[in-house]
């Protein structure tokens, strides 16, 4: 970072700065490059040629099955592993699920109505885990076994580091037992299909498929759970949004995407420099780590009118917050169907909530993710 530290809430004053004076800044004590301007932000992303996703074990404490999976693949590998998931991750898999998500979201707040809940271990954090647990084809029964290993995997808590090892080889077991258990039984699960789709008669071994099912959990849960508690602290902040919404349930994916960019649940993301290279003509060492801030460009004034102020009509959102390029977001449509359930749910059931600031807001101690730990709610 540079002297003027990173509020970990309100990090959008630094970026400001950053994209004016130092858009593409060396950080000597991490030996990182931060990148803040949109149009650097999607280069970095996007453009693999230049900036590799490819990190090897070393900076990845899980290993074995997320190094082997999609996110941290450079094509031709890549592109190989996403032709064949997204066979089974289509669009009509995503929509066919919209009766459960909604199913999930009134078990989760059925009966809150004048209650103050934690919205975030009742409600956001639930909704996910159980919707990608159902998709996957995990039995009822072992629900909440998968909601512990998810909470340690994505957790970066000292307990949650202690465990994680531990946790990756009993999720490798588990999804093994499951994955044959599948093969004699086929059925609809993603399981099933994930071991089963097929490009040029290539399938996903098994490292391949565990390292995908992992990855779901780390890419898709904490994400959906943070831009649903972004959307609430955000509408609380702009009076008369949720009313809106409440009247013409059209506005909710406008407003979702503009909570995407204002509050973008992931805020910077890791690339390696593959050669010595430039930047908006700055020198980068070849082996260099890169740091786009993807909540930077999506605050980036040359591109968003008023990029500051929250806007729920905003013309032309280009917010990059499922990223850029070849690794653009997977679950991109489950995110938003689940968040605009969410909301669809909440408006039809609750006139109005209100955050209780006098309740603890934890924050997520991270620079990648950005959300809340713990926020309290009353809903009315
Ligand atoms: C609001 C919620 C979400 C946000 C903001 C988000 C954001 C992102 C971003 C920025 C990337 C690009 C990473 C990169 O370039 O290295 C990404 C990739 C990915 N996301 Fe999401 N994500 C969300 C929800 C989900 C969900 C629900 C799933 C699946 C259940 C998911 C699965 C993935 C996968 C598999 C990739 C890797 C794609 C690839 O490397 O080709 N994400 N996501």
């Amino acid at each position: 970072m540079d002297e003027m530290s990173r509020d970990i809430m309100n990090p959008f004053p630094w970026y400001k700065r950053m994209r004016s004076e130092n858009p593409v800044y060396y950080d000597p004590e991490y030996r990182l490059v931060n990148v803040f301007r949109y149009t650097d932000v999607k280069e970095t992303l996007g453009n693999f040629n230049k900036f590799s996703s490819q990190f090897g074990k070393a900076f990845n404490p899980a290993g074995g099955p997320i190094s082997e999976s999609i996110i941290n693949l450079d094509p031709p590998k890549h592109t190989k592993l996403r032709n064949i998931v997204s066979r089974a991750f289509t669009p009509r898999t995503i929509e066919k699920m919209a009766p459960q998500i909604r199913e999930i979201a009134e078990s989760l707040l059925n009966a809150k109505k004048g209650h103050e809940v934690d919205i975030i271990k009742e409600f956001t954090s639930p909704l996910p885990i159980t919707v990608i647990a159902t998709m996957l084809g995990i039995p009822l029964k072992d629900m909440d076994m998968f909601k512990k290993w998810s909470d340690t995997i994505v957790g970066g808590s000292e307990t949650s580091f202690t465990n994680f090892p531990k946790t990756i080889e009993d999720m490798k077991g588990y999804f093994q037992k499951l994955m044959i258990e599948k093969e004699k039984n086929p059925d609809e699960s993603l399981v099933y299909s994930v071991l089963n789709a097929e490009v040029d008669g290539e399938k996903l071994t098994m490292m391949e498929s565990l390292g995908f099912f992992i990855l779901l959990l780390v890419a898709g849960n904490e994400t959906t759970t943070n831009l649903l508690s972004n959307a609430l602290l955000t509408f609380s902040e702009n009076p008369g949004t949720y009313e809106a919404m409440r009247d013409d349930s059209k506005l909710i994916p406008q407003a979702l995407e503009e909570v995407l960019r204002y509050r973008s649940p992931v805020q910077s993301i890791y690339r390696v420099a593959r050669d010595d290279t430039d930047l908006s003509g700055v020198p980068i060492r070849k082996g260099s780590i890169m740091v786009p801030w993807i909540g930077s460009a999506n605050r980036d004034e040359s591109i968003f009118e008023d990029a500051d102020k929250f806007i729920i009509g905003r013309k032309e959102n280009r917010h990059i917050a499922f990223g850029e390029g070849i690794h653009y977001c997977l679950g991109a449509p489950l995110a938003r169907l689940e968040a605009k359930i969410a909301m669809e749910y909440m408006t039809e059931n609750f006139g109005s909530y209100e955050i209780l600031r006098n309740r603890k807001m934890i924050p997520q101690e991270s620079t990648i993710v950005y959300g809340f730990k713990e926020l309290w709610v009353k809903l009315n």
